[in-house]
């Protein structure tokens, strides 16, 4: 284990990392929780995103024109709530790299990911696969699995998980995209993941999305802890559909409402199966209550419900520090955060046996995630960390995910981190 001394000077560094980051003065836009009665070091963005301090009044707003309005609130609200969707669409699209129009913020990711399961997994008898990472979230797992099997198809012949390489945590993108050649013309979707949940590793989505339509198939994107983590151009990569939520690095509260992303060549597509609800038949016709379906254009045609009017006031408080910062400057931030996490880590774990870092080492290739894989003793460290006030998170079987969010999170927070990690691996690790 590096000597205290050694350590120190690293950890000394976050003064002047901190006095030299352009988004500093954001932390003081967030609620930090506290754990026994001091600010928490909080490392859990990935899980759940701190409260921006403009959430209270955006909502509260909500809560005062159904009070004063009632019914009217859906035309007279400060934020009419028959239009409630479409003022996050352009703040949205800004920060996963989309055409408003490809943009909607509706039900929640699962739900979403069913929903263009529908539309874009068509099967036939000669192009019926699924590409996935491994050991991908479940969710996502068992979405795919009992959406195949409602079809009539056997997960085990449709599913593909591909796996590292024996020794390694990570897909290789040569890897993938040997396997997408290898599927070849029975590929129906490639289903991936932009940033994996567990390893932190961010998946080369354009070299991805362009190996699967070389071969036929289309390309779709799990974005809950990629959206408002990395920089995103959905509609220049020419990806098919995603769907993400947004409690994560997106900050709009727990159970948020979730994102879809329905490239143009697709959304003006009223040809395509979809499942269909009175919010995104077309406008024009939505009250005259007609039997006919007409898709509304764009995303918003995928719509089935009226929509959720908290959430969204919660999500269009968030989004608003989003346009403030710019994706750019969180990048920048992101990369040096982690990076500096990686020192740290690296610094506090010299000697120490049974620990490994497994997300990606090279900035580019990882969002606001670094795991840490534990041989043995995983789950007493992060037991003791939790008393220490670090507040992160456990995923079984052996991993301690550490997400910085640029937004809130400081070099000094991290600095604090790797001294508390310094005293419980002494303790803790044998
Ligand atoms: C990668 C990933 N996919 C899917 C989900 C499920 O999201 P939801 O509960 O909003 O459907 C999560 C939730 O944490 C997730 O991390």
């Amino acid at each position: 284990m590096a000597e205290l001394t050694q350590l120190q000077t690293l950890l000394d560094r976050s003064a002047e990392l901190d006095a030299a980051d352009a988004l500093a003065a954001f932390r003081s836009r967030f609620h930090i929780p506290t754990v026994d009665g001091r600010p928490a070091l909080y490392f859990c963005g990935n899980s759940l995103g701190l409260q921006p301090k403009g959430t209270h009044d955006e909502v509260l707003q909500e809560l005062a024109d159904w009070q004063r309005l009632g019914v009217e609130g859906h035309f007279h609200a400060q934020s009419p709530w028959f239009s409630a969707h479409r003022t996050v669409t352009n703040a949205m699209a800004r920060v996963v790299g989309a055409l408003p129009h490809e943009v909607v913020m509706m039900n929640s990711l699962t739900v979403n990911l069913h929903l263009m399961l529908v539309s874009f997994y068509r099967p036939t008898a000669e192009r019926f696969r699924i590409l996935l990472a491994g050991h991908e979230f479940p969710s996502d797992r068992y979405a795919l699995e009992t959406h195949v099997r409602s079809m009539g198809l056997d997960p085990t012949e449709t599913l593909l998980e591909l796996h590292p390489h024996p020794g390694s945590h990570t897909l290789t993108t040569e890897q993938i995209l040997a396997a997408i050649d290898d599927v070849g013309t029975s590929l129906a979707l490639v289903m991936f993941s932009g940033v994996h949940y567990y390893t932190g590793q961010y998946f080369n989505i354009p070299a991805i999305t362009q190996a699967a339509h070389r071969v036929g198939a289309v390309a779709g994107f799990d974005l809950a802890h990629a959206a408002g983590n990395v920089n995103l151009h959905l509609h220049d990569w020419g990806v098919d559909f995603a769907v993400w939520c947004t409690y994560k690095y997106l900050n709009a509260g727990p159970g948020g409402v979730g994102g879809t992303f329905v490239h143009e060549r697709h959304g003006n597509n009223a040809d395509l199966p979809r499942y269909g609800g009175w919010w995104g038949n077309a406008e024009a016709t939505r009250f005259t209550m007609d039997h006919a379906f007409v898709p509304t254009a764009g995303a918003d045609g995928w719509q089935l419900s009226n929509a959720p009017i908290l959430p969204l006031a919660a999500l269009r408080a968030s989004l608003a520090v989003f346009d403030e910062a710019g994706m750019d400057a969180i990048g920048t931030k992101r990369e040096a955060l982690t990076s500096y996490l990686v020192d740290v880590l690296d610094a506090v774990l010299t000697g120490v046996g049974g620990v490994h870092i497994i997300t990606p080492r090279n900035a580019a290739e990882r969002g606001a995630q670094i795991s840490l894989s534990f041989d043995h003793d995983g789950k007493a460290v992060f037991d003791a960390l939790r008393l220490r006030g670090v507040v992160a998170d456990w995923r079984t079987p052996s991993v301690i995910r550490l997400a910085p969010a640029p937004l809130y999170n400081t070099f000094a927070d991290v600095a604090a981190l790797g001294k508390q990690l310094h005293a419980v691996v002494a303790k803790e690790v044998s």
